[in-house]
């Protein structure tokens, strides 16, 4: 089993500028990561992500959806041995809305276009170093959520990408994980009347599960309990998650 220390390595994070991802970083940090580039699509960020360590956190300008930014990584990013795909945006929106497939299209093209492309534009590196990739879907991607009905099936996208794609790299020894958060206390959920889990939970419950080898991570006690109850039965989970919207 492939197993994945942190320690001595290289990293990149998307949308590290606030959240889940700007814990990666600090994490990332303080587990001994050689290089840390903290990429995010608005340099407003960029001194604070700095002084988390300048001698280690690079700063990098990234839109996950734009192909000229990912194009450039693979010359500003020439080695590399960790990769992170977080940023993310969420909507909330049910499919019979007549915006859905509008919300649809442009949480597609940063949720899982984005990944795509950046996987892609790394991956000859990440070849080099039988490095690893991390994935950050959602527990909603696992069953639709239903008050976040597209952003769900673009989890559900991101999901089947990570299985298709540890598939296919098994042979190059790259550990290729899923993490499927509940809900966690960042700006995405400040509307969510629910228990939150904090993001430092999410990067140290990564963190510590791809150095077990682990390829999927649920990393709070909400999609801890929710894909408990999916295994059992997946109807069940459905039915669940529309009480909570008294659907
Ligand atoms: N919070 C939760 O409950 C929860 C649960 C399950 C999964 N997740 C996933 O966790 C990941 C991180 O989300 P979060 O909770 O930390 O939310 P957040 O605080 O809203 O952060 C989202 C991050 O993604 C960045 N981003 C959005 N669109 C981007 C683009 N086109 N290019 C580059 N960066 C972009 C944002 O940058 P800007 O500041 O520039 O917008 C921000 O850094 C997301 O993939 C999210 O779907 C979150």
């Amino acid at each position: 089993m492939k197993q994945f220390d942190v320690n001595g390595k290289i990293a990149l994070v998307t949308g590290a500028n606030r959240g889940i991802g700007r814990a990666f970083i600090e994490s990332l940090v303080k587990r001994g990561a050689s290089k840390v580039y903290a990429c995010a699509r608005d340099a407003d960020s960029f001194d604070s992500l700095a002084a988390i360590d300048n001698s280690i956190v690079e700063p990098v300008l990234l839109d996950v959806t734009r192909a000229e930014q990912i194009q450039a990584l693979t010359t500003k990013v020439p080695e590399l041995d960790l990769l992170i795909n977080n940023a993310g945006v969420a909507n909330a929106c049910f499919f019979c809305a007549d915006n859905a497939a509008d919300i649809a299209r442009l949480e597609m093209e940063t949720n899982y276009y984005g990944p795509l492309n950046i996987t892609t534009a790394l991956l000859p590196a990440l070849k080099r170093s039988k490095g690893s990739i991390v994935n950050i879907s959602s527990i909603a991607g696992i069953s639709n959520f239903p008050s976040l009905g597209p952003y769900s099936a673009t989890k559900a996208a991101l999901h089947s990408f990570t299985q298709g794609l540890r598939t296919e790299l098994n042979a190059f020894d790259i550990l290729v994980t899923g993490v499927y958060p509940g809900p966690i206390d960042t700006r995405m959920t400040e509307d969510f009347e629910m228990e939150k889990a904090p993001t430092s939970q999410v990067a140290d419950r990564t963190l510590d599960g791809i150095a077990e080898g682990r390829v999927e991570i649920f990393p709070d006690n909400f999609s801890e309990q929710m894909y408990a109850a999916f295994l059992n039965s997946p109807a069940d989970l459905e039915k669940t998650f529309a009480e909570m919207h008294q659907l």
